[in-house]
């Protein structure tokens, strides 16, 4: 039985019928174009641009024709699975305007590929992952003044693929809507540099469980993130440090990978993150930066589960050096406190601190603003 790279039998997927290809997209333009904001006031995901992807699908007849439309509201039955039954994934990559002002993606066949993996775990159609980047590609290029003529600021482009099924019954949907829409977002760090963030580790609310949809980009991992990040700032901290089972294992933080910079238990110097076994979100920075790493081989690079009690311990012995999650909004963001069992646990970040994760940055954001040159960095125009 074939198998996709995370574990999903390909056969599980629904058959397209007929696929889409981006040769045949329609194009309908926007009468004026609205203006675009200033990159150094953009609050996230708040701003769209002008167009939109538009992509049916049908057991019946396959997918349409893609269709890129002025930016609009969907019209759906109150009924639709995606409302009722969170029958629904979602993808989140950046278009970047180099220093050279060509337009690059950041390795965005790896995000193709994840929601490949989400549609099958949420029984969606299939498609060609070459095909939608094309579709993406074209969107961007009849949007490109809407990536900011910025080196910290990017355009954010999230693919949604949607349960259309027009009916209560909870079943594997005939109806499917895949569309695509950008937004211009600003840096997530001010021009100051890195501010350390503070994680509430409570096992009281568990992001995701062996079997269940963490390793995929569904909404409902999301929506249901919230009453638990609503505690974390009760409790005075910014984010959730998501624990799993009774060794309270270390998972995510927020929406973010997790990665430990540290030396170990056999002290070795160490970068260490939990596996991909499922509960896991297989992120794009986190990838980049395992690859990274392994690349320079300075120290031991790896992916295996590490507890609560482990990363105690090595913060009380002064042993971590530096605590990062890793994601597509921010890149990457340092951790300066854990509030665990009612102690805080404090990361010390020294005055030349955050080097590994300084280091990480400058070589992920160089490839995308185009300083360095890259067969991750993927040219639209
Ligand atoms: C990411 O940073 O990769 C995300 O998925 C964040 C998004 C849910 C806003």
């Amino acid at each position: 039985m074939e198998k996709d790279k995370y574990g999903i039998e390909t056969s599980i997927s629904q058959p397209a019928i007929k696929l889409f290809k981006a040769a045949d997209i329609d194009v309908e333009f926007v009468k004026v174009s609205a203006e675009k904001p200033d990159p150094n006031r953009l609050m996230f995901g708040t701003v769209f641009s002008d167009h939109m992807l538009m992509i049916h699908w049908s057991s019946a007849r396959g997918w349409e024709r893609p269709q890129i439309k002025p930016m609009q509201n969907l019209s759906l039955h109150p009924a639709v699975s995606a409302l009722h039954y969170a029958v629904e994934l979602f993808e989140g990559l950046k278009a970047f305007r180099g220093v050279d002002n060509k337009i690059r993606l950041f390795r965005p066949m790896l995000n193709m590929e994840r929601m490949l993996h989400s549609a099958r775990r949420a029984c969606l159609p299939s498609f060609d992952p070459k095909e939608l980047l094309e579709c993406i590609k074209k969107l961007v290029v009849i949007d490109r003044e809407w990536v900011p003529y910025s080196n910290t600021a990017s355009l954010y482009i999230r693919p949604v693929l949607i349960g259309t099924e027009p009916s209560l019954g909870v079943k594997i949907a005939t109806r499917a809507l895949l569309y695509v829409i950008l937004s211009p977002v600003g840096p997530y760090f001010s021009k100051e540099g890195f501010s350390p963030v503070s994680l509430w580790a409570n096992p009281k609310y568990v992001r995701a469980w062996k079997g269940g949809t963490g390793d995929c980009k569904v909404g409902g991992n999301y929506g249901a993130s919230l009453l638990a990040q609503s505690e974390a700032l009760t409790a005075g901290c910014q984010q959730v440090l998501w624990l799993y089972g009774e060794e309270h294992y270390v998972t995510e933080a927020g929406t973010m990978n997790m990665f430990i910079y540290w030396t170990n238990e056999h002290g070795e110097e160490e970068l260490v993150t939990p596996p991909l076994d499922g509960i896991i979100l297989p992120g794009v920075v986190r990838q980049s930066i395992l690859d990274l790493a392994r690349k320079w081989n300075q120290f031991k690079v790896d992916e295996r589960p590490v507890t609560m009690n482990e990363l105690v311990k090595a913060i009380q012995q002064n042993r971590v050096t530096e605590l990062f999650g890793s994601g597509t909004a921010c890149v990457m963001c340092p951790v300066g406190r854990i509030l665990y069992k009612g102690e805080n646990l404090h990361i010390p970040i020294s005055q030349n601190g955050l080097k590994l994760t300084t280091r990480l940055l400058e070589s992920l954001t160089n490839v995308q603003y185009g300083k360095v040159e890259s067969d991750w960095a993927c040219l639209v125009i």
